[in-house]
């Protein structure tokens, strides 16, 4: 077997287009993913604590400019109690998300979380959090307070394509991101990135070229998602405007979202890779695809109910009318389905992260 894959191979794949080929991918990357790391899915639980956010992206539904968000921001005792439910029924590990936020309090207010969940789960449960962009000394405040993991997509690894997506100004700069997953790296956490799949005027090679670029920065665990439309976005408005040419089919990103995720297992090997929620938004089983193309990981939300409805990138997103507690038994009712083990009160770190 090969080891080396150019960008060439990847593109083909990427390209494939025979329903059996597909499949054929799929099966490979099943097995690659069992072979390094194993048949059990990881969850972590996500707490949305803040739908409050500095940034302005093109594409996302709570961008500051969007007034029609109501805006909230949780207390400590409720992300508390979040964070400890997930602890009782077995979750190995949380992700504490919000929009970006700098201020001294926040930065406070996340790092008095941390160390209050870890005191309460004596460090049994892993802490992954997704904050955004911060300056390197915060992201080390965060990391000494016991986070272990950090979640920060590239969105896409072409720069120009990332500028056409963000607003012009030093807020919403490529080499920033970029900086911010490399202090991520020096700082010693385990490193999270993705891309959004099927962004107007992304192309194959793109896409070959954002897995290049996981393999070169070394990430040790894959987000990836497709691009689904919110309405109240300039992107979206500039998609209607335009005609819909310029924005593939649901079908086509879908799809895409599972071959980049297929590819990733085999380019890869042996990091975790989520099964994200937004492949569910396009197909009712989108995530139990996911976790057959190799996906090891999911995230179910336990945010409360009336929080979740608030928390929406983008439109038709699943799950906002559950609770936690109906999520869990539906994720496991939807892994079982598929014949993979939970790994319920493991932490389960990347591998890949491990090895290094
Ligand atoms: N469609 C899909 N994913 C989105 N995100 C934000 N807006 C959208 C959208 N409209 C993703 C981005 C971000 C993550 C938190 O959510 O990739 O990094």
């Amino acid at each position: 077997m090969k080891k080396q894959w150019s960008k060439k191979d990847l593109i083909y794949l990427l390209e494939l287009s025979q329903e059996e080929d597909i499949k054929k991918l799929f099966q490979y990357a099943n097995k690659i993913r069992i072979q390094y790391v194993g048949k059990e899915v990881y969850y972590r639980g996500l707490i949305e604590f803040s739908n409050i956010c500095n940034k302005d992206c093109l594409y996302c539904g709570i961008r500051k400019s969007n007034t029609k968000v109501m805006r909230y921001q949780m207390e400590k005792e409720e992300i508390l109690r979040e964070a400890l439910w997930a602890y009782q029924e077995q979750y190995g590990s949380i992700t504490l998300q919000s929009g970006e936020q700098t201020n001294s309090n926040y930065v406070k207010f996340c790092e008095d979380i941390i160390l209050e969940i870890n005191k309460k789960t004596k460090h049994a449960l892993g802490i992954t959090i997704s904050m955004g962009e911060q300056e390197k000394e915060i992201y080390q405040k965060w990391f000494n307070a016991g986070a272990s993991r950090y979640l920060l997509r590239i969105e896409t690894s072409n720069e120009l394509l990332y500028q056409k997506i963000h607003p012009q100004n030093e807020n919403h700069s490529f080499q920033t991101r970029l900086a911010c997953l490399r202090y991520l790296k020096d700082i010693g956490y385990q490193v999270g990135s993705g891309v959004m799949i099927g962004i107007p005027g992304q192309t194959c090679e793109d896409l070959a070229n954002d897995l290049l670029f996981f393999e070169r920065e070394d990430i040790d665990m894959i987000g990836m998602g497709p691009y689904i439309e919110q309405k109240d976005t300039p992107l979206y408005q500039q998609i209607e405007k335009v005609g819909y040419p310029i924005l593939r089919d649901k079908q086509w990103r879908f799809q895409m979202s599972l071959k980049m995720i297929a590819i990733a297992r085999i380019l890869l090997k042996d990091v975790n890779i989520a099964a994200t929620t937004a492949l569910q938004a396009l197909d009712p089983l989108g995530r139990e695809k996911a976790l057959k193309a190799g996906a090891n990981v999911l995230m179910p939300i336990i945010t409360n109910e009336e929080q979740r409805q608030k928390y929406q990138l983008y439109d038709q997103k699943p799950c906002i009318n559950e609770t936690a507690a109906q999520c869990k038994e539906c994720l496991q009712r939807r892994v079982l389905s598929i014949a993979n083990e939970i790994g319920y009160g493991k932490k389960g770190d990347s591998t890949h992260f491990l090895k290094r």
